[in-house]
């Protein structure tokens, strides 16, 4: 970790668990990492909590079982909480390619102890200077559920249901301000809504009526735990906004949600556009989709995810709900965008060109008809820039700075390594950072784009991307970067914005060498880097993966689903949202 990049201020911690339940596949991985990042975009801290596969602890059971198991529970608890930290590996990985900052521990590099039965135990300690140290510099962290260490055993298991307990034990152990167990419910009910349809959720109840009432759903020796904390627990869906909250109190029945799958246009399924339809055909039971607009549909007779056409009338026919444009381009998708919005959908897009040159317009637009315009993923890729200068905004923002385009960042990284220029630039492409004409990162057209964003969500400002002077990456010649290296210096496209004393605003977009002790001068490959410096002296530091398609993909689909949760709480149609467009 680069010191200089250190959290200037302490996020809240939030646990998340993920149950077997919700862990059935691999596939499922993908689904709990996009509920990750939604609470890192939130301004969070998470601690993933992982049970095993769903069935595999069951097998390892088994397995135990054929080997004579009923004479050792010790050496069962041994086999059979393996299934948790293959789990907490995967999830480790999806993280990863989202580009979230995570480690995985092992429960004895924070020394989790557990006390009594082998296979029912009970948790009672851990080492918080270790965990708050591997806390420090990600913006996750995940556990294996169900098992910790033990004096006398070595290792042990919590019991079943037991991923519940380590969930809430870490939550009150950490000072978590939230515990979110994700199941394959929405909530708590007055009766299993498999058996009784007209069963009604709960929104909140308090510690002895979960007990009753969530047989098998929550583990009890989770819920007196919590009670013992003082802890709120919420039971929730994965992706949803509403929860049971167990918590002190009278209950609270829930009002109904009424949820219909959203109708979907999505436009361009390039390398964004594809990563996002997986997540879209992934819940079902949110989206259905309109055939994918593709300039080459002939080219996709193979791929049976999705039906494409070339024709934008087909793609945005029976009014959509929600358009996701992840095309590029500029006046083709600005006015698909404004003809989604006029027709009553609401739109997510990537393309800051778009948004950096039809800016007003397309917010008009959103404003006229109601309808949100989100582009989280317009700056930064996966980074959470643009939420936390939303956060941020009123505390008054005197300057950002930062590596803003991942393509330009790969490439002065491979040309340091060697790399002849055109390789790099090429190499950018294959993998999916570069813009569909590569010489927009080259010249610095796509940073001023994004810094023209940034501005406005800085500064409230208007400064056109053409009004912000640019450097090409072109100037840092071979040998400029070998001179640079000579004096400990590392060559970066940084783009500036700041206020000055008059109000105005000064930007630029240049390619410099930097010192190695810079925050910006650790950026690697595609990696953006973003530093806020705000009116009351502090200094806040994003950075992550700013370009590729998983990172991408996550940001517009965290928008996404923001969006679905709106409507499901409203009515689809009914929902006034002008207020974020
Ligand atoms: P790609 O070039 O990989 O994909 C573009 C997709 O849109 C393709 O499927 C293409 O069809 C389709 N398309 C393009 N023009 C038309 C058209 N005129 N009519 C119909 N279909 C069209 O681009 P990316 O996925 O990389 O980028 C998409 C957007 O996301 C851009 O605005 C980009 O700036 C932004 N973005 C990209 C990031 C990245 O890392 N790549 C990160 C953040 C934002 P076909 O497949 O047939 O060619
Ligand atoms: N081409 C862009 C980049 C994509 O490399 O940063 C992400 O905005």
């Amino acid at each position: 970790m680069d010191p200089a990049l250190a959290p200037s201020a302490a996020r809240p911690l939030c646990v998340l668990k993920f149950g077997g339940s919700v862990l059935t596949t691999r596939a499922d991985y993908a689904l709990a990492g996009a509920e990750a990042y939604r609470h890192v975009r939130d301004g969070e801290t998470v601690i993933i909590i992982v049970s095993a596969l769903q069935g595999e602890t069951d097998a390892l059971f088994a397995e135990a079982e054929a080997a004579g198991a009923g004479a050792c529970p010790a050496m069962t608890a041994r086999l059979v909480r393996l299934g948790e930290y293959r789990s907490a590996a995967l999830m480790g990985l999806e993280l990863a390619r989202l580009g979230v900052r995570a480690r995985v521990l092992d429960p004895h590099e924070i020394a989790l102890e557990a006390e009594g039965d082998p296979l029912d135990a009970d948790l009672v300690r851990l080492d918080r200077k270790r965990l708050d140290a591997a806390l420090r510099d990600v913006e996750a962290v995940v556990l294996p559920g169900f098992t910790a260490g033990h004096a006398r055993h070595g290792a042990v298991t919590l019991g079943r249901g037991g991923t519940d307990l380590t969930a809430v034990f870490f939550a009150a152990q950490a000072g978590a301000r939230r515990v979110r167990l994700i199941k394959d419910v929405d909530g708590v009910y007055t009766d299993d809504p498999a058996r009784d349809p007209a069963a009604r959720r709960y929104d909140r109840l308090d510690y002895d009526a979960a007990l009753k009432a969530s047989r098998g759903l929550i583990q009890p020796k989770a819920i007196e735990a919590a009670r013992a904390a003082g802890l709120e627990i919420e039971i929730a869906a994965m992706g949803a906004g509403h929860a049971t909250r167990v918590a002190p109190g009278p209950a609270v029945i829930g009002a109904p949600v009424r949820a219909r799958p959203l109708r979907v246009a999505l436009l361009g399924c390039g390398a964004v556009g594809s990563g996002v339809l997986d997540h879209l055909i992934a819940r079902p039971d949110l989206f259905v989709l309109n055939p994918v607009l593709v300039r080459r549909p002939e080219r996709r007779a193979d791929d049976r995810r999705a039906a494409f056409t070339a024709n934008a009338d087909r793609a945005l026919a029976d009014a959509p709900d929600l358009v996701i444009e992840a095309m590029g381009g500029v006046d083709q998708p600005a006015g698909l965008m404004l003809r989604a919005l006029a027709g009553g959908a609401h739109v997510v897009t990537a393309n800051k060109a778009a948004l950096a040159a039809r800016y007003e317009a397309l917010k008009a637009g959103a404003r006229m008809a109601d309808r949100r315009l989100q582009y989280a993923a317009s700056v930064g890729g996966g980074v959470v820039v643009l939420e936390a200068l939303d956060r941020l905004r009123n505390r008054g923002v005197l300057s950002v700075e930062g590596v803003m385009n991942g393509t330009g960042n790969f490439i002065l990284s491979r040309l340091r390594a060697g790399a002849a220029f055109d390789d790099a630039v090429a190499e950018a492409q294959r993998l999916g950072f570069a813009e569909a004409d590569p010489s927009a990162d080259v010249e610095g057209l796509d940073a001023a784009d994004k810094l023209s964003l940034l501005i406005r969500e800085a500064f409230g400002r208007t400064v056109p991307p053409g009004a912000i002077a640019r450097q090409s990456l072109r100037d840092a010649t071979p040998a400029r970067i070998a001179d640079a290296a000579s004096r400990g210096e590392v060559f970066k496209q940084v783009g500036r914005c700041a206020l000055k004393p008059d109000g105005s605003v000064e930007a630029s977009v240049r390619v410099m060498s930097l010192p190695l002790a810079h925050p910006l001068a650790g950026a690697v490959n595609e990696e953006n880097r973003f530093v806020v410096t705000l009116a009351d002296g502090s200094v806040h530091a994003l950075y992550g993966k700013g370009a590729g398609r998983w990172p991408t993909a996550a940001a517009v689909f965290a928008d996404v689903m923001d969006i679905a949760r709106a409507c499901a709480c409203d009515g689809p149609r009914r929902a006034a949202l002008a207020a974020s467009a």
